[in-house]
């Protein structure tokens, strides 16, 4: 099976945790759209979404979909979306497409979190992909440096030779070099650090399931 083809695999199965009448928190990235294309075929059956990015409300718009401000939402029974990397413990590194912070914030109200992942997300340390860190631009030199006395390579992300700019209007450093052993701990000082927005670490809150996509099906991980 292809990566794409074990993404659309977790998509699928990710539609058996959809609540009927519901409104479902959506993520963002290759796999999240696999399973909002998925939830498209059985929109009819939930309420409406609440989107993790201006991406994310593009796409499901695009089918019909409902999508609310999160502001006119209390709960969600579940909030759904992909990983770049997740360990045992369910404590995942996000943001490889930019959107942590919208997604912690969806993820906070919701009452769980699944996250849909092909096989090679699953990793025993996590760090090998660079920590995204949301930052307000006049911190970047600053929270940097920080990062460098942690032992991380800190490298502000650019697209097209500019700093990329979220949805948020904040700029993303991705921290490589970390060998991530207590992502908890790790979680809270970057954010303790002035001018960080949020960190891609979902460790203090993380996933409630995990559905992996391996080359023989879906196995399922409860935290
Ligand atoms: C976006 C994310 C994504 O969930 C993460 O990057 C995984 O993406 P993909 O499903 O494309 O592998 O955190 O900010």
């Amino acid at each position: 099976m292809t990566q794409d083809e074990l993404k659309q695999a977790v998509a699928r199965a990710a539609l058996d945790y959809v609540v009927d009448g519901a409104i479902i928190g959506v993520g963002t990235g290759s796999t999240a759209n696999f399973f909002i294309d998925e939830l498209a075929n059985i929109k009819s059956r939930i309420k409406g979404t609440v989107a993790s990015s201006e991406a994310t409300a593009a796409r499901l718009k695009s089918h019909g979909i409902t999508v609310f401000d999160l502001n006119d939402v209390d709960a969600m029974p579940v909030y759904i979306d992909g990983a770049d990397e997740i360990d045992a413990s369910g404590a995942m590194i996000k943001g490889g497409g930019a959107a942590l912070t919208r997604e912690k914030i969806v993820a906070s109200v919701a009452d769980k979190f699944i996250c849909i992942a092909d096989g090679s997300k699953l990793v025993e340390v996590m760090g090998q992909f660079p920590l995204p860190i949301e930052i307000i631009p006049m911190a970047c030199a600053s929270v940097s440096r920080s990062l460098a006395a942690l032992g991380a390579k800190p490298v502000l992300r650019l697209k097209d030779g500019h700093p990329l700019v979220t949805d948020n209007g904040g700029w993303i450093i991705d921290a490589g070099g970390l060998k991530i052993t207590n992502p908890r701990a790790l979680e809270q000082s970057i954010n303790d650090m002035p001018g960080v927005i949020t960190n891609g670490l979902f460790a203090r809150k993380g996933a409630d399931v995990c559905l992996l996509g391996m080359a023989d099906g879906v196995t399922v991980l409860k935290f």
